[in-house]
Protein backbone atom coordinates (compact mmCIF):
# COMPACT_ATOMS: atom_id res chain seq x y z
CA UNK A 1 0.00 0.00 0.00
CA UNK A 2 1.66 3.37 -1.27
CA UNK A 3 0.83 6.25 1.25
CA UNK A 4 1.32 9.66 -0.81
CA UNK A 5 0.51 12.99 0.96
CA UNK A 6 0.12 16.04 -1.28
CA UNK A 7 1.61 19.01 0.78
CA UNK A 8 2.68 22.03 -0.07
CA UNK A 9 2.25 25.23 2.81
CA UNK A 10 1.82 27.71 -0.17
CA UNK A 11 -2.24 28.28 -0.70
CA UNK A 12 -3.36 27.67 -3.90
CA UNK A 13 -0.52 25.22 -5.46
CA UNK A 14 -3.18 22.94 -6.74
CA UNK A 15 -3.17 20.31 -3.85
CA UNK A 16 -6.59 19.40 -4.02
CA UNK A 17 -6.86 19.17 -7.64
CA UNK A 18 -3.89 16.68 -8.22
CA UNK A 19 -5.55 15.18 -4.72
CA UNK A 20 -9.05 14.47 -6.72
CA UNK A 21 -7.34 13.72 -9.42
CA UNK A 22 -5.00 11.12 -8.89
CA UNK A 23 -7.07 9.42 -6.62
CA UNK A 24 -9.44 9.05 -9.52
CA UNK A 25 -7.42 8.11 -12.29
CA UNK A 26 -5.84 5.71 -10.22
CA UNK A 27 -9.18 4.26 -9.36
CA UNK A 28 -9.90 3.97 -13.26
CA UNK A 29 -6.31 2.22 -13.69
CA UNK A 30 -8.33 -0.89 -10.91
CA UNK A 31 -5.94 0.55 -8.35
CA UNK A 32 -8.05 0.31 -5.19
CA UNK A 33 -7.84 4.18 -3.51
CA UNK A 34 -8.79 5.52 0.05
CA UNK A 35 -8.61 9.26 -0.66
CA UNK A 36 -8.58 11.65 3.07
CA UNK A 37 -9.03 15.09 2.92
CA UNK A 38 -6.60 16.84 5.71
CA UNK A 39 -7.42 19.98 5.36
CA UNK A 40 -10.40 21.96 7.31
CA UNK A 41 -11.68 23.78 4.17
CA UNK A 42 -13.23 20.39 2.77
CA UNK A 43 -12.39 21.32 -0.62
CA UNK A 44 -12.75 17.29 -1.07
CA UNK A 45 -16.51 17.38 0.04
CA UNK A 46 -17.36 20.57 -1.88
CA UNK A 47 -15.63 19.48 -5.07
CA UNK A 48 -16.91 16.46 -5.21
CA UNK A 49 -20.66 17.47 -3.45
CA UNK A 50 -20.44 14.84 -0.81
CA UNK A 51 -23.30 15.23 2.67
CA UNK A 52 -21.44 15.36 5.67
CA UNK A 53 -21.38 12.34 7.80
CA UNK A 54 -18.95 10.55 10.15
CA UNK A 55 -15.40 12.19 9.33
CA UNK A 56 -11.75 13.06 9.78
CA UNK A 57 -12.62 15.02 12.61
CA UNK A 58 -14.65 12.14 14.77
CA UNK A 59 -11.58 9.45 13.48
CA UNK A 60 -9.05 11.53 14.66
CA UNK A 61 -10.73 13.09 18.28
CA UNK A 62 -14.26 11.13 18.79
CA UNK A 63 -12.92 7.87 19.41
CA UNK A 64 -15.02 6.40 15.46
CA UNK A 65 -13.23 3.24 14.22
CA UNK A 66 -12.51 3.70 10.36
CA UNK A 67 -15.03 1.48 8.97
CA UNK A 68 -17.48 4.04 10.13
CA UNK A 69 -16.05 7.16 8.65
CA UNK A 70 -14.64 5.81 5.39
CA UNK A 71 -17.57 6.20 2.51
CA UNK A 72 -17.09 4.31 -0.93
CA UNK A 73 -17.74 6.92 -3.92
CA UNK A 74 -16.86 5.65 -6.85
CA UNK A 75 -15.65 2.22 -7.99
CA UNK A 76 -12.53 1.74 -6.45
CA UNK A 77 -12.54 4.53 -4.97
CA UNK A 78 -13.42 5.29 -0.80
CA UNK A 79 -13.06 9.05 1.07
CA UNK A 80 -12.32 9.64 4.12
CA UNK A 81 -13.86 13.15 4.00
CA UNK A 82 -13.58 16.66 6.45
CA UNK A 83 -15.03 19.94 7.22
CA UNK A 84 -14.65 22.61 9.38
CA UNK A 85 -14.90 20.79 12.33
CA UNK A 86 -11.47 19.79 11.32
CA UNK A 87 -9.94 22.86 12.60
CA UNK A 88 -11.29 21.68 16.46
CA UNK A 89 -9.58 18.48 16.03
CA UNK A 90 -6.20 20.56 14.93
CA UNK A 91 -7.06 22.64 18.33
CA UNK A 92 -7.73 19.55 20.21
CA UNK A 93 -4.24 17.61 19.27
CA UNK A 94 -2.27 20.70 19.28
CA UNK A 95 -2.34 20.19 23.04
CA UNK A 96 -1.89 16.90 23.62
CA UNK A 97 1.60 15.20 23.97
CA UNK A 98 2.58 12.62 20.68
CA UNK A 99 -0.48 14.09 18.92
CA UNK A 100 1.49 14.05 15.79
CA UNK A 101 0.94 9.74 15.64
CA UNK A 102 -2.79 9.79 16.05
CA UNK A 103 -3.74 9.00 12.51
CA UNK A 104 -1.13 6.72 11.81
CA UNK A 105 -2.04 4.66 15.03
CA UNK A 106 -5.85 5.23 14.20
CA UNK A 107 -5.13 3.70 10.29
CA UNK A 108 -2.41 0.89 11.81
CA UNK A 109 -4.91 -2.00 10.46
CA UNK A 110 -5.81 -0.22 7.90
CA UNK A 111 -5.71 -2.52 4.45
CA UNK A 112 -7.25 -3.48 1.38
CA UNK A 113 -5.94 -0.28 -0.38
CA UNK A 114 -3.24 0.35 -2.93
CA UNK A 115 -2.67 3.71 -2.31
CA UNK A 116 -3.85 6.39 0.16
CA UNK A 117 -3.82 9.95 -1.03
CA UNK A 118 -4.15 12.17 1.69
CA UNK A 119 -4.86 16.29 0.66
CA UNK A 120 -3.06 18.48 3.08
CA UNK A 121 -3.87 22.11 3.91
CA UNK A 122 -1.63 24.72 3.19
CA UNK A 123 0.21 24.88 6.43
CA UNK A 124 2.32 23.19 8.78
CA UNK A 125 -0.32 22.32 11.56
CA UNK A 126 -0.54 19.71 13.39
CA UNK A 127 -2.78 18.13 11.16
CA UNK A 128 -0.44 18.24 8.47
CA UNK A 129 2.72 16.84 10.47
CA UNK A 130 0.11 13.59 11.74
CA UNK A 131 -0.05 13.36 7.73
CA UNK A 132 3.54 13.63 6.89
CA UNK A 133 4.29 10.85 9.79
CA UNK A 134 1.62 8.34 8.79
CA UNK A 135 2.84 9.17 5.26
CA UNK A 136 5.61 7.14 3.14
CA UNK A 137 5.72 9.53 -0.20
CA UNK A 138 5.04 12.97 -0.38
CA UNK A 139 4.45 14.49 -3.19
CA UNK A 140 4.42 18.06 -3.91
CA UNK A 141 2.50 20.52 -6.37
CA UNK A 142 4.12 23.90 -7.47
CA UNK A 143 3.14 26.34 -9.66
CA UNK A 144 5.91 26.89 -12.49
CA UNK A 145 6.34 30.41 -10.82
CA UNK A 146 9.05 32.33 -9.06
CA UNK A 147 7.06 32.24 -5.77
CA UNK A 148 5.65 28.57 -6.59
CA UNK A 149 9.80 27.77 -6.70
CA UNK A 150 10.59 29.56 -3.49
CA UNK A 151 8.01 27.45 -1.45
CA UNK A 152 9.33 24.18 -3.02
CA UNK A 153 12.26 24.76 -1.40
CA UNK A 154 10.58 25.64 1.76
CA UNK A 155 8.34 22.32 2.01
CA UNK A 156 11.32 20.09 1.17
CA UNK A 157 13.02 21.49 4.18
CA UNK A 158 9.59 21.18 6.69
CA UNK A 159 9.89 17.13 5.53
CA UNK A 160 13.29 16.96 6.44
CA UNK A 161 12.50 18.72 10.15
CA UNK A 162 9.36 16.42 10.28
CA UNK A 163 11.48 13.39 9.79
CA UNK A 164 14.35 14.26 11.99
CA UNK A 165 11.89 15.68 15.04
CA UNK A 166 9.32 12.55 14.87
CA UNK A 167 11.77 9.91 13.62
CA UNK A 168 9.63 9.46 10.22
CA UNK A 169 10.71 8.48 6.95
CA UNK A 170 8.57 10.63 4.33
CA UNK A 171 10.53 10.67 0.79
CA UNK A 172 9.69 13.01 -1.94
CA UNK A 173 8.85 10.88 -4.25
CA UNK A 174 7.24 13.54 -7.01
CA UNK A 175 6.76 17.06 -7.75
CA UNK A 176 4.61 17.89 -10.11
CA UNK A 177 4.63 20.98 -12.03
CA UNK A 178 1.19 23.30 -11.93
CA UNK A 179 -0.54 25.71 -13.84
CA UNK A 180 2.06 25.32 -16.44
CA UNK A 181 1.14 28.25 -19.52
CA UNK A 182 3.72 27.53 -22.20
CA UNK A 183 3.19 31.29 -24.14
CA UNK A 184 4.39 32.56 -20.40
CA UNK A 185 8.32 33.30 -20.31
CA UNK A 186 8.21 32.77 -16.60
CA UNK A 187 6.72 29.04 -16.76
CA UNK A 188 9.43 28.16 -18.86
CA UNK A 189 12.01 29.54 -17.09
CA UNK A 190 10.86 28.08 -13.86
CA UNK A 191 10.01 24.44 -15.50
CA UNK A 192 13.65 24.64 -16.69
CA UNK A 193 14.86 25.24 -13.18
CA UNK A 194 12.60 22.35 -11.98
CA UNK A 195 14.09 20.02 -14.69
CA UNK A 196 17.47 21.04 -13.87
CA UNK A 197 17.56 20.33 -10.18
CA UNK A 198 14.71 17.84 -9.81
CA UNK A 199 14.77 15.99 -12.91
CA UNK A 200 14.80 12.16 -11.62
CA UNK A 201 11.05 12.69 -10.05
CA UNK A 202 9.94 15.36 -11.61
CA UNK A 203 6.32 14.45 -13.87
CA UNK A 204 5.54 16.69 -17.18
CA UNK A 205 3.42 20.06 -16.08
CA UNK A 206 -0.11 20.48 -15.59
CA UNK A 207 -1.25 22.95 -17.84
CA UNK A 208 -3.42 25.60 -17.40
CA UNK A 209 -6.80 24.60 -17.96
CA UNK A 210 -10.39 26.04 -17.59
CA UNK A 211 -11.99 22.60 -17.13
CA UNK A 212 -10.34 21.62 -14.03
CA UNK A 213 -11.52 25.00 -12.49
CA UNK A 214 -15.14 24.28 -13.98
CA UNK A 215 -14.78 20.25 -12.54
CA UNK A 216 -15.71 21.03 -9.06
CA UNK A 217 -18.78 23.37 -9.67
CA UNK A 218 -20.12 19.85 -11.50
CA UNK A 219 -18.76 17.50 -8.43
CA UNK A 220 -17.01 15.34 -10.83
CA UNK A 221 -12.87 14.62 -11.77
CA UNK A 222 -11.69 16.15 -14.62
CA UNK A 223 -12.19 12.67 -16.29
CA UNK A 224 -15.79 12.63 -15.98
CA UNK A 225 -16.54 16.40 -16.37
CA UNK A 226 -14.28 16.14 -19.73
CA UNK A 227 -12.27 13.36 -20.30
CA UNK A 228 -10.73 15.11 -23.67
CA UNK A 229 -9.60 17.89 -22.33
CA UNK A 230 -6.03 19.05 -21.98
CA UNK A 231 -6.33 18.75 -17.76
CA UNK A 232 -7.59 15.26 -17.97
CA UNK A 233 -4.84 14.05 -20.29
CA UNK A 234 -2.12 15.70 -18.38
CA UNK A 235 -3.70 13.77 -15.37
CA UNK A 236 -3.70 10.71 -16.84
CA UNK A 237 -0.04 11.29 -17.82
CA UNK A 238 0.50 11.39 -14.44
CA UNK A 239 -1.36 8.53 -12.86
CA UNK A 240 0.19 6.38 -15.48
CA UNK A 241 3.80 7.93 -14.32
CA UNK A 242 2.60 7.32 -10.50
CA UNK A 243 1.57 3.23 -11.46
CA UNK A 244 5.02 3.00 -13.39
CA UNK A 245 6.88 4.40 -10.76
CA UNK A 246 5.53 1.05 -8.52
CA UNK A 247 8.23 -0.72 -10.71
CA UNK A 248 11.66 1.02 -9.39
CA UNK A 249 10.59 4.12 -6.79
CA UNK A 250 12.94 7.32 -6.83
CA UNK A 251 12.77 9.66 -4.44
CA UNK A 252 15.19 12.81 -3.69
CA UNK A 253 18.54 12.61 -2.62
CA UNK A 254 19.74 13.33 0.99
CA UNK A 255 21.97 15.67 -1.26
CA UNK A 256 19.24 17.28 -3.51
CA UNK A 257 17.74 18.22 -0.56
CA UNK A 258 19.89 19.77 1.70
CA UNK A 259 20.93 21.83 -1.53
CA UNK A 260 17.03 22.53 -1.84
CA UNK A 261 16.94 23.65 1.53
CA UNK A 262 20.50 26.22 1.44
CA UNK A 263 18.85 27.41 -1.29
CA UNK A 264 15.72 28.21 -0.12
CA UNK A 265 16.92 29.92 3.22
CA UNK A 266 19.62 32.43 0.69
CA UNK A 267 16.02 33.11 -1.23
CA UNK A 268 14.48 34.04 2.11
CA UNK A 269 17.32 36.10 3.04
N1 LIG B 1 -4.04 23.30 -13.98
C1 LIG B 1 -4.97 24.17 -13.58
N2 LIG B 1 -5.53 25.05 -14.46
C2 LIG B 1 -6.45 25.95 -14.05
N3 LIG B 1 -6.88 26.07 -12.81
C3 LIG B 1 -6.37 25.24 -11.88
C4 LIG B 1 -5.41 24.24 -12.21
N4 LIG B 1 -5.08 23.56 -11.08
C5 LIG B 1 -5.83 24.09 -10.09
N5 LIG B 1 -6.60 25.10 -10.57
C6 LIG B 1 -7.51 25.96 -9.81
O1 LIG B 1 -6.70 26.77 -8.95
C7 LIG B 1 -7.31 26.91 -7.68
C8 LIG B 1 -6.38 26.34 -6.59
O2 LIG B 1 -6.25 24.94 -6.83
P1 LIG B 1 -6.37 23.87 -5.64
O3 LIG B 1 -7.60 24.13 -4.84
O4 LIG B 1 -6.20 22.53 -6.22
O5 LIG B 1 -5.09 24.30 -4.81
P2 LIG B 1 -4.72 23.91 -3.31
O6 LIG B 1 -3.23 23.85 -3.25
O7 LIG B 1 -5.48 22.70 -2.89
O8 LIG B 1 -5.28 25.16 -2.52
P3 LIG B 1 -5.32 25.31 -0.90
O9 LIG B 1 -3.93 25.65 -0.51
O10 LIG B 1 -6.31 26.43 -0.66
O11 LIG B 1 -5.79 23.99 -0.34
C9 LIG B 1 -8.65 26.20 -7.78
O12 LIG B 1 -9.63 27.14 -8.15
C10 LIG B 1 -8.45 25.20 -8.91
O13 LIG B 1 -9.65 24.90 -9.59
MG1 LIG C 1 -6.67 22.38 -1.19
Amino acid sequence: MRKICIINQKGGAGKTTTSINLAAGLSRNDKKVLMIDMDPQGNIGTSLHLDSDKDIHDLLVENADPAECIRPLAKNLDILSSKETLTKSDAILSRKENSQFVLSEKLKKLKGYDYVIIDASPSLSILNQNALVYADEAFIPVPTDYLGYDALGKMIQAILTINHVFGSETKVTKIVPTMYDKRNKICNEFLDKLRNKYYDILAEPIRVNAKLKEAPKFGKSIFSHDKKSRGAKDYMQLVKSVINDEKKMKSLTEEVMKESVKAASVSAS
